[in-house]
């Protein structure tokens, strides 16, 4: 027997009204800030994803899931051999949306591309409560030439807030920071050689090697005596003047739009490509994995994958996990809705006549189930209940005899006798109604 992959799950039919309404919220709020949804391939080039997130990022040195061409070219997973270049399935959407931007010159068709995505994201993970090795994200970004504002910091995070908001999660807590801008960042990471590097031998041995590797994660490692030592020698990161100004600046806009936060001097995010702001939200009842959310500008990148060079792109973003959101809000009760009508035949001769009127239904816009199976009343108005239909169809033999049917309201109980031809516009009045 076939088990589904450690790390996934399947989302069952009884799950995903919850999805969708999830989604279609999330799809609402995002428009209303005036941001498009795109849809992007699930997998990539590989080097996209080494290039952007960094070679020294956990995702991609220990958890892409490339995609690699089964050994005969005729039985190859993909259409066309892969020669130069291997493809991995994207382990966030960011890298993906700014090579589609790219690629698609979107900085000459707008100056400013507000975008969303929702779909599956792929780590090759340990897995454990809230990290899985297939999850989705609603993720958003903007990206335009000359389009580093502290508003637009304000708005991105304000928009994470109220999605979380609106889609049920609570006691979420915003954490932000400023990394400065690129060349800040290597002033930075020489500065914390130095601070840190009398500690050195203390740092724990993962630590050791980000000290050489990319010493700004040593500033978020949960070791205790790493923290104990960070927390010592680092109270700020030493931001250039123009970078302070920024930050200062993203704090008081969100401030003015009520968006609640803290400052977390630490906080440097796992993945390269961020510069100046950067921000994670973490939720109530998540356990050890309670980053419900996180984001940040990433300017150098459009730069990095090959955009016009002269010119100067700002770009932000972030992206909430759906699975977290859903264990941080608990799980939902409540009726599933059914379709408006279940059809009953009492006799299995019925059936040609009771499908036809299913079809009839269904083609008018309104959903319309039956059982296939002959069964007796009884047992046949329970499978109407459990699928909690809004009215009952019943054909049986006077029914047949004088081309009715009896229309039975299942919320009221009452039942009343209809002709066969009028049931269509009997019942699209209705369900408008209900
Ligand atoms: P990230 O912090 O790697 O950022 O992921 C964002 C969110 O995705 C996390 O806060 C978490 O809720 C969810 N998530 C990540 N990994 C897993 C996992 N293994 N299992 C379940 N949920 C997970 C990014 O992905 C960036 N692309 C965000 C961004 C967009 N930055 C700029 N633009």
């Amino acid at each position: 027997m076939f088990a589904v992959p450690r790390g996934t799950s399947d989302i069952l039919p009884d799950a995903v009204p919850f999805w969708e309404t999830l989604e279609s919220k999330a799809r609402k709020i995002c428009k209303s800030y005036g941001y498009r949804e795109i849809r992007t391939p699930v997998y990539e080039d590989i080097n996209l994803f080494k290039r952007s997130l960094g070679q020294t990022s956990d995702v991609v040195n220990k958890q892409l899931l490339e995609i690699s061409p089964i050994a005969s070219p005729s039985k190859s997973l993909l259409e066309s051999p892969v020669q130069e270049s291997n493809y991995a399935l994207r382990p966030e959407g960011t890298a993906s949306v700014v090579r589609s931007y790219i690629e698609n010159n979107l900085d000459g068709k707008e100056s400013l591309s507000k975008l969303f995505y929702l779909g599956p994201m792929f780590r090759g993970e340990r897995p454990q409560k809230g990290r899985l090795r297939q999850f989705h994200q609603i993720g958003v970004e903007a990206i335009g030439p000359n389009s580093t504002s502290p508003f637009l910091d304000a708005e991105l995070i304000a928009l994470a807030m109220h999605l979380l908001k609106e889609l049920g999660v609570k006691g979420s807590r915003l954490k932000i920071n400023s990394l400065g801008s690129k060349e800040d960042k290597a002033a930075i990471s020489t500065w914390l050689r130095g601070e840190l590097g009398r500690h050195k031998s203390e740092l724990c041995e993962d630590c050791q090697s980000r000290f050489e590797r990319n010493i700004f994660r040593v500033l978020d490692c949960k070791k205790e005596t790493c923290r104990n030592i960070v927390n010592q020698v680092v109270k700020n990161l030493p931001l250039s003047t123009e970078s302070q100004i920024y930050f200062d600046q993203v704090r008081t806009a969100l401030t003015n739009a009520g968006v609640v936060f803290e400052v977390a001097p630490h906080l440097v995010r796992g993945l390269d490509y961020y510069t100046n702001t950067v921000f994670e939200i973490s939720a109530e009842g998540l356990g050890s994995q309670d980053a419900v959310g996180a984001g940040g500008r990433y300017n150098g990148l459009v730069h990095e994958l090959g955009g016009n060079e002269k010119i100067d792109y700002g770009a932000i973003g972030f992206a909430l996990g759906i699975e977290r959101i859903l264990l941080a809000r608990g799980q939902e009760s409540g009726v599933l809705p059914g379709p408006d009508v279940f059809v009953i035949a009492m006799k299995e001769e019925y059936h040609p006549q009771a499908f036809l009127l299913l079809q009839q239904l269904r083609l008018a816009g309104i959903s319309a189930d039956m059982s296939f199976v002959a069964s007796s009343m009884k047992s046949l108005m329970g499978k109407a209940n459990k699928a909690n239909a809004r009215f009952a169809l019943i054909l049986g033999e006077d029914e047949i005899k004088n081309q009715t049917v009896a229309l039975k309201d299942m919320k009221a109980s009452s039942q009343e006798t209809v002709a066969v031809k009028d049931i269509v516009y009997v019942l699209q009045a209705r369900v408008a109604r209900s």
